[in-house]
């Protein structure tokens, strides 16, 4: 079993795959920098703290532990963030980067997983975004994903450097055992705002947008488990050590819920009630995104553990118990 580098391991979707690798006979370690993420996520897995910019000490780390693959989930994610500050995206989420991919490509780690985003395909053109959906992404969030996957391309093509990007869409849910979860300093998330109102941490949710062409007005996504998620990384890099070749695939359910079903979906699992008010559109929010994860399935066997009510049972559990 080989080993593996988790960059950013201690944030919400770094967290969960440690375990899930860990489960599955590997050894991951991980290699954080602290700034979003958790040490009480990673407690029980080896630890390194260091930047993502850090070269000398990233390629130390691959010798080190003998490193083949590299997980990347160290990106900054807020998209009206990224609006408002480009720079501090394009510095983290791209320049960055390609200071890992130099320092794999020197230290000689032939394989890498790449958290992208279905905040690559920008508005879409069809009901269910398959992988080949045009990419025209609307934020610098989404353009900085994009990027990445374009020179991921080009180092594959010079370097050799085998990569698989998944396309998330909306990432959520937390370990059944409740131990780790989502937690954001300043949340912007769906799901846990709602328990945040429905715990009584906020007066109400405020539900951006009633006005769109969707059955009950309100933006519909494609929630899918962080630990379903981690289940495709794993299979994603196991099939491109097998194959040696570079992949992308669309994380998602195929299923769309509207934010309006959501919040009903929290008050009937935890039976609690809280007060909702409609506020106008969030800027840069698509009506619907769907993924159609068809290519996920069908080349990696890759299925959903976790249904939507199960992510609620998840997160309430994680919001019950939460340390951090
Ligand atoms: N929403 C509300 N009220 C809130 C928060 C969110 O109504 O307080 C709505 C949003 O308008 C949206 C839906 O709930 O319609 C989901 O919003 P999230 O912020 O939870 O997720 P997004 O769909 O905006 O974002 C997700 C990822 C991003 C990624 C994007 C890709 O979290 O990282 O999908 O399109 F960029």
């Amino acid at each position: 079993m080989s080993n593996i580098l988790v960059v950013g391991g201690a944030g919400y979707i770094g967290s969960h795959t440690i375990r899930v690798l860990k489960d599955k006979g590997y050894f991951p370690v991980v290699y954080d920098n602290l700034s979003k993420g958790h040490k009480k996520a990673v407690r029980g897995f080896p630890f390194v703290k260091g930047d993502l910019g850090n070269k000398k000490k990233l390629k130390n780390i691959f010798k080190k532990y003998d490193i083949e693959t590299v997980m990347h989930f160290a990106a900054f994610t807020e998209v009206g963030e990224s609006v408002a500050k480009p720079s501090k995206y394009y510095e983290n989420n791209v320049c960055k980067v390609i200071s890992l991919l130099d320092a794999m490509v020197e230290g000689g780690v032939k394989y890498f997983v790449f958290s992208s985003s279905a905040a690559i395909f920008g508005e879409p053109e069809k009901e269910r975004i398959d992988e080949n959906h045009p990419q025209n992404p609307i934020n610098p969030y989404g353009r900085t994903k994009l990027m990445v996957e374009q020179i991921l391309k080009d180092y594959d093509e010079a370097y050799g450097l085998k990569s698989a990007s998944l396309r998330y869409f909306n990432a959520c849910g937390a370990h059944p055992d409740g131990k780790i979860g989502e937690s954001h300093e300043n949340e912007t998330h769906l799901i846990p705002i709602i328990f945040q109102a429905a715990l009584g941490k906020r007066e109400s949710i405020k539900v951006f947008g009633c006005d769109y062409p969707t059955k009950d007005g309100t933006c519909i996504r494609d929630y899918v488990h962080v630990n379903d998620l981690a289940d495709a990384h794993i299979l994603a890099m196991e099939k491109m050590a097998r194959e040696n070749k570079s992949e992308r695939y669309n994380l998602g359910s195929g299923n769309g819920y509207s934010v309006k079903e959501i919040i009903g979906t929290v008050k009937k699992i935890t039976g609690l009630d809280f007060k909702i008010e409609y506020a106008p559109r969030r800027a840069g929010d698509p009506a619907t995104l769907i993924a159609d994860p068809a290519k996920a399935e069908t080349e990696l066997g890759w299925t959903r553990r976790y249904n939507l009510e199960r992510i609620i049972e998840t997160v309430s559990d994680w919001e019950k118990k939460r340390k951090y």
